[in-house]
C-alpha cells in the first residue's frame, strides 16, 4: 500500500485531485468545519521526532473529522529516548496495526527508508531538509483559493532555502503546473543545485529582485537548530532578508504572502505584514486540515497511486 513519501513522486494528476478533494472539506468562513465518518473504525498514529505545532495538529484533526482515531507519539515520550533503534520502533508500532503511520523526523530520507521495511503506509510530515509534501499541498490550495493561477504566477520563496524541505517540495509542486520560482536568501544559505531540482528554478540574494512581478512571496523561518556555524550575522538578517511593508509597495498589488510557520516576528517577517490583508498565514494554517483530510482519506482507502519508495 502507498503512503505519500514526497511531491517528486506524485503526477500532476494526482496533486490535482488532492486539492479538489480538499475544497469539498472547506467550511465557508465564521462556520463549523463539517465532519466525515468515511474513515470510521481506521486508527492513525503520529510519530513526530522534531518540534510541531501545526503540521502535528492539523494531521490529528484531519483524521478526526474523517471519523478515523489518531494518537500521537512524540520522541521525547518513546522508546527512542531509552535507546531504542527506529527501525524497532516502527516495527513496534506496526505491530499494533494501525492504518498509517505519519511521521516527521530529523534525518533526510528516513520515512523512504522505513517504507521499504513496512508494509502499512507512510505519509511524510516533513524529513531533514529533503521534503515536506502536505506543506506544499496546503500551500498551492492556498494560491488557488485567492484566486491566483499556477500556470506562469512568478513564486519568490527567500529565507533559509538550504535547510528548508518547505522550499524543495514547492519547487516541485508549483513547477509541474507551470511556475516559475525564484529563489532567494543570503548566499551561503541559497545552494545552487536547487536549480536542478525544476525547470525555471532561478536564484538571486536580491530581495528586491526576488519580489518584482512575484505574485506569490513565501518568506521562510531561518533554522538555526539545523546550522552549524553562523551563515550571517544574525543581526543584519532583518534589514536585507526581512519582509516589510516598504518591499509590500513596490510588489504586485495583487500579491500573496505566504509562510508556513512559525514566524518569528522582526527576523524574516514584520508583523504589519504578516498582519496584513496580504497575508495567507492564518489561510494556510486552515487548509493544512483540508488538504490532510484529502490524503488521509486516499492513503487510507488504498488510493495513492505514487509516492512508494523510488
Ligand atoms: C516547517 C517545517 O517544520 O518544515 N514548518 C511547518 O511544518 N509548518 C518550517 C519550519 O520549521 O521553519
Amino acid at each position: 500500500m502507498n503512503g505519500l513519501l514526497g511531491i517528486a513522486t506524485l503526477s500532476r494528476e494526482e496533486i490535482q485531485a488532492i486539492l479538489d478533494r480538499a475544497r469539498d472539506f472547506q467550511a465557508p468562513p465564521g462556520q463549523r468545519f463539517p465532519t466525515f465518518s468515511s474513515q470510521a473504525g481506521r486508527t492513525v498514529v503520529n510519530l513526530f521526532f522534531e518540534a510541531s505545532t501545526r503540521t502535528r495538529t492539523s494531521f490529528e484533526l484531519a483524521a478526526r473529522r474523517l471519523g478515523a482515531s489518531a494518537i500521537s507519539i512524540t520522541a521525547q515520550a518513546s522508546s527512542v529516548s531509552k535507546g531504542e533503534s527506529l527501525v524497532d520502533t516502527l516495527n513496534t508500532l506496526a505491530a499494533m496495526r494501525p492504518d498509517a503511520i505519519i511521521m516527521r523526523h530529523s534525518a533526510s530520507g528516513a520515512p523512504h527508508f522505513l517504507q521499504r521495511h513496512l508494509e502499512i503506509p507512510i505519509i511524510n510530515a516533513g524529513d531533514g531538509t529533503h521534503e515536506h509534501p502536505t506543506q506544499a499541498l496546503l500551500d498551492a490550495r492556498t494560491i488557488l483559493d485567492r484566486g491566483a493561477k499556477l500556470e506562469g504566477l512568478r513564486v519568490a520563496i527567500i529565507g533559509d532555502i538550504a535547510h528548508s524541505r518547505v522550499a524543495r517540495s514547492n519547487v516541485l509542486l508549483l513547477s509541474k503546473f507551470g511556475a516559475r520560482i525564484v529563489l532567494c536568501g543570503p548566499a551561503p544559505l541559497l545552494p545552487s543545485e536547487l536549480t536542478q531540482l525544476a525547470p525555471g528554478v532561478t536564484l538571486t540574494t536580491s530581495m528586491d529582485e526576488a519580489i518584482r512581478d512575484a505574485g506569490v512571496i513565501m518568506m521562510l523561518r531561518v533554522q538555526l537548530e539545523r546550522q552549524h556555524e553562523a551563515a550571517f550575522p544574525e543581526g543584519e538578517y532583518f534589514q536585507f532578508y526581512g519582509l516589510r511593508l516598504e518591499h509590500l509597495k513596490r510588489a504586485r498589488p495583487e500579491v500573496i504572502v505566504m509562510h508556513p510557520g512559525p514566524i518569528n516576528r522582526g527576523r524574516e517577517i514584520s508583523s504589519e505584514v504578516a498582519d496584513s490583508q496580504k497575508s495567507a498565514i492564518l489561510n494556510q494554517v486552515e487548509n493544512g486540515i483540508f488538504v490532510r483530510m484529502a490524503v488521509l482519506e486516499r492513503v487510507l482507502s488504498g488510493g495513492m497511486n505514487a509516492g512508494a519508495a523510488p
